[in-house]
């Protein structure tokens, strides 16, 4: 039986430059796709998967999210007056308990791997998951709730995977693979952003990890990687030989809403994905056309 995984970390620290002038003062997790900021699909597939606690490890100027995660009473008060109580409760729903949800800052941007090591005191000990918002799935069940499954058999790190075009493979961490099932695949490695001619294999990490509190043995010793940065790809890696590590490839489609290219389609995929809104979208991109 593996240890259950309670824990979150949603690495938010980003300054999103791609996104500029949009997320001059707005974090560029608060940008809605359709109606629903990226932050807050994160926080609800963490939800769906069982997760108890959660963790945003932010940066400054990204205060906006904590307010979106409290209570707003005005615009509560409003909508119980005028009687909209399908929106008041989704609203309630959205929010993590009192005490659940937790923030702390990164600080200096220096890389994945240390905004996951931030949260170091928040694990405290146990198997966790890591949610990068950017990275918005699109699937039922939702992607972590699949991990959670596939963790059960596992145990170990596990990661999502995917499989992408050689030529992307320096966007990536890519998996060294010994073992694949079609399914699973048991790696015996892995690559921050190899170049094409050098990567291991073309499955590449999506942003989502279950992982072993061990992890933090190697993020504590501060070893930059790729890009001058801390990885946490390179943590991990450090791992295999003592824990298994394994990615799983998941079911539904993932859109990098850290790209313009991405965001709009997730934009488009999502508001298909809405029966009320189905027609008039199809309706709209077919005139727009
Ligand atoms: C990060 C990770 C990379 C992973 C990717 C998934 O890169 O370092 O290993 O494949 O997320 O989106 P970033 O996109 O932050 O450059």
């Amino acid at each position: 039986m593996v240890q259950p995984v309670r824990k979150a970390v949603f690495p938010v620290a980003g300054l999103g430059t791609r996104f500029l002038p949009a997320t001059k003062v707005l974090p560029k997790e608060m940008l809605p796709i359709v109606d629903k900021p990226l932050i807050q699909y994160a926080l609800e597939e963490a939800m769906e998967a069982g997760i108890e606690e959660f963790v945003l490890v932010t940066g400054r100027g990204k205060n906006l999210m904590e307010d979106h995660f409290d209570h707003a009473y005005e615009l509560e008060a409003i909508l119980l007056e005028r009687g909209k109580l399908t929106e008041l409760e989704a609203m309630e729903r959205m929010t993590p308990d009192p005490g659940r949800l937790s923030y702390t800052r990164q600080r200096r941007p220096r890389g994945l791997g240390h905004a996951v090591w931030c949260a170091r005191q928040f694990i405290a000990g146990e198997p966790f998951a890591v949610v990068l918002p950017d990275d918005l799935i699109l699937a039922a069940p939702g992607c972590l709730k699949q991990m959670v499954n596939a963790y059960r058999e596992t145990g170990g790190n596990l990661v999502a995977v995917e499989d992408v075009p050689r030529e992307h493979t320096d966007r990536y961490g890519i998996l060294d693979v010994e073992t694949d099932n079609g399914r699973l695949a048991k790696a015996r490695g892995l690559v921050e952003k190899p170049a094409p001619e050098e990567a291991p294999s073309t499955l590449s990490i999506i942003g989502r990890y279950i992982l072993q509190p061990e992890v933090f043995d190697h993020l504590d010793k501060h070893e930059e990687g790729a890009g001058g940065e801390i990885q946490l790809t390179d943590a991990m890696a450090r791992t295999i030989g003592d824990t298994e590590f394994h990615g799983v490839r998941f079911d539904g489609r993932r859109f990098d809403c850290g790209t313009k290219i991405g965001f709009v389609a997730a934009n488009v995929a999502f508001a298909l994905s809405r029966d009320e809104l189905n027609d008039d979208v199809r309706e709209v991109i077919q005139s727009v056309l």
